[in-house]
């Protein structure tokens, strides 16, 4: 392996302190993005994984959303610790990835391999996975600080209706990203020999 592709890994971090500009342009995010979707590995190669960009007040918008539908679902003073982190955390950002697995698709896959069939949304969630590292990585490889969230699925039927999303995409996961004003903090590493098995 290549010291620079260790340095990538090492590089992405869960960056929580985003501002809305962008080191390179939108449409060089736009070839970031039909890079990953076209060389990321998928399970039986379905390429089941579907991406939604949004920039700039798209942006704004899915966070504006995410926020009405949470003030539903908490107390006042949840709320205005989720509103916080949503409003300097994400919403902050220039953009956020979704991550969509294409329902359709694994559907297919347990109809004409019944063996496996219970193993398929397993293997559509691994697959939406790697393309969230892959673009987790490269997103901070050009300047971007990202973070890796969790909204759905309370948020799935807004997004769809908002962005006339197909009734059989699934929202996996919500990814903000935005250049960093601050470096993320130390990180705490298990042993990673206690990790590890080798025999050889
Ligand atoms: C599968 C997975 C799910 C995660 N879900 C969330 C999440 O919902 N919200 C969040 O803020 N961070 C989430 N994270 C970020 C992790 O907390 C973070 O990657 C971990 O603490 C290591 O820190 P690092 O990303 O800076 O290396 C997730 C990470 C992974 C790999």
């Amino acid at each position: 392996m290549k010291t620079y592709l260790k340095d990538a890994i090492i590089n992405r971090r869960t960056n929580y302190k985003l501002s809305p500009q962008s080191p390179i342009s939108d449409d060089e995010i736009q070839e970031i993005i039909r890079f990953a979707v076209k060389h990321i590995p998928s399970a039986f190669n379905s390429q089941s994984t579907r991406i939604v960009l949004l920039l700039g007040e798209q942006h704004r918008k899915l966070w504006e959303l995410t926020k009405s539908v949470l003030k539903g679902n908490k107390t006042d003073e949840q709320f205005a610790s989720t509103k916080n982190k949503i409003d300097n955390a994400f919403a902050s950002g220039y953009g956020t990835v979704l991550f969509y697995e294409d329902g359709q698709v694994i559907e297919a896959l347990q109809e004409a391999f019944p063996t496996y069939k219970e193993k398929f949304p397993e293997w559509s969630h691994h697959t939406s996975a790697m393309h969230q590292f892959a673009l987790w990585t490269i997103l901070t490889d050009v300047g971007f600080g990202a973070s890796l969230q969790h909204y759905n699925p309370l948020i799935d039927a807004s997004v769809a209706q908002t962005w006339s999303i197909e009734p059989h995409w699934r929202l996996v996961a919500q990814m903000p990203f935005g250049l960093p004003t601050q470096h993320p903090g130390e990180k705490e590493f298990k042993p990673v020999d206690e990790r590890i098995r080798v025999f050889k």
